[in-house]
């Protein structure tokens, strides 16, 4: 029973109740698991999870209920809106929200701009290709509209993505808010933390362990790559003379070489900016969130070598077995990226008096640093 889209997920005390799923325990150890694991509920029109533990003080459920009643529909409300203007919006979101959260917290850093010459974390490699900063400045520009100064860009964010992820068909969770804006950026910290689109799994593996990710959730979370566009230059390598042996990587399967090279253009006219589809619309079919990429990974089809590598281990192809089977897998998917979304909403924010509440998202609001901060 898939979740239909729209779906929404109530708080009761640490218990969520979500629209269709599986029960599991995501602090199992991998080993454990098997598709037996996962039990119809009852009732299927919902499921019950436990909400993940996440250590993070000071979000709460409807944080702006007071000051701004409207702020989570107003978000939502533009979303849509951007999505169907253009549905690419959606994938965009998700991975900016991913980029921020994963240098120094969920703090809205990476959206800000350059100041006075300093490197904002946009300008680091792993951030070059994002997109989404307009989007994020419309959302944020309603919400100033309505209640000024009131929301973050940090909230805006985590909700921005949660409303794209449900457009998509992927499943809901639910978003603490609370989170203020950090006062600067991060740019030293961005490369050293952010795996290559060429990363060994040992390596992607290591980059979301550090950030308190077990496999199991490093491998969900990459469920994301179900969407969206990948742009040649992130693959070429792999398709043309592959670590100087002449040819491609062995581990793409030969048809889907065909296909990447296609969409590349082909070795001449391949300048690395064209994009192929993630998955998601192949073939210009939808597909669905999360239910193909996993078995594309088990047919070496995975675009990226940082992914086609989650088979390359026994620890995390376990995992893309059992989401990539059949519609069960697919729930277990959708329970666990649920979960993994909810950790990766809550690292490190800043609440209380800590940060600010930016009024445009690419600037913060200008005041001298402390010496603590002061530190590029
Ligand atoms: C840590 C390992 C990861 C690596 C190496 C990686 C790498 C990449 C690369 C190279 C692209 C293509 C960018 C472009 O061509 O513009 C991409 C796109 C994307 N990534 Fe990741 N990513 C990782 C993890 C994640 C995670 C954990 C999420 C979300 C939870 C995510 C969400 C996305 C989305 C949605 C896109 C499509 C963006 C678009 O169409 O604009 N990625 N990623």
């Amino acid at each position: 029973m898939l979740a239909p889209r729209g779906a929404v997920c109530l708080l009761a005390a640490s218990v969520v109740l979500c629209t269709a799923g599986l029960r599991s325990d995501a602090s199992r150890p991998a080993a454990a698991i098997s598709l037996d694991d996962y039990e119809d509920d009852d009732d299927d029109s919902s499921f019950s999870f436990t909400f993940p533990d996440t250590g993070a003080r000071g979000l709460a459920f409807g944080f702006y209920d007071e000051t701004c009643p409207d702020a989570e529909e107003i978000v939502s409300s533009t979303v849509r809106r951007l999505f169907h203007a253009d549905p690419n919006v959606a994938a965009a979101l998700v991975r900016l929200f991913f980029h921020d959260c994963f240098i120094h917290g969920c703090d809205a850093s990476v959206l800000l701009d350059r100041v006075d010459g300093r490197k904002s974390e946009r300008d680091a490699a792993p951030n070059q290709s994002l997109r989404g900063f307009g989007a994020i400045e419309q959302i944020k520009a309603r919400l100033e509209a309505a209640c000024p100064g009131t929301v973050s860009c940090a909230d805006v964010l985590a909700l921005a993505a949660r409303d794209s992820l449900v457009l998509v068909g992927g499943p809901s969770f639910p978003v603490l808010t609370g989170r203020r804006d950090s006062a600067r950026g991060f740019y030293d910290e961005v490369e050293p933390h952010f795996p290559g689109p060429n990363a060994t799994y040992a390596a992607t593996l290591d980059a979301f362990a550090r950030r308190g990710f077990t496999e199991r959730e490093a491998v969900a979370l990459l469920g994301a790559h179900s969407i969206g566009k990948v742009r040649c230059r992130f693959f070429r390598d792999r398709i043309y003379d592959f670590a100087g042996t002449g040819g491609p990587d062995d581990s793409i399967d030969p048809d889907m070489v065909g296909e990447m090279r296609a969409a590349c253009g082909g070795e001449d006219e391949d300048d690395g900016a064209a994009p192929m589809e993630m998955g998601y619309y192949r073939q210009g079919r939808e597909v669905g969130f999360g239910a193909h990429y996993y078995a594309e990974l088990l047919e070496g089809r995975g675009i990226l070598r940082s992914d086609q590598q989650l088979t390359a281990a026994g620890s995390t192809v376990r995992w893309v077995r059992v989401y990539a089977s059949g519609e069960q897998g697919q729930e277990a998917f959708r329970e666990d990226f649920a979960h993994a979304m909810v950790r990766l909403s809550a690292l490190s924010p800043l609440t209380g008096s800590a940060g600010q509440i930016r009024i445009t998202c690419a600037r913060a609001i200008q005041r001298p640093l402390t010496t603590a901060e002061n530190t590029f």
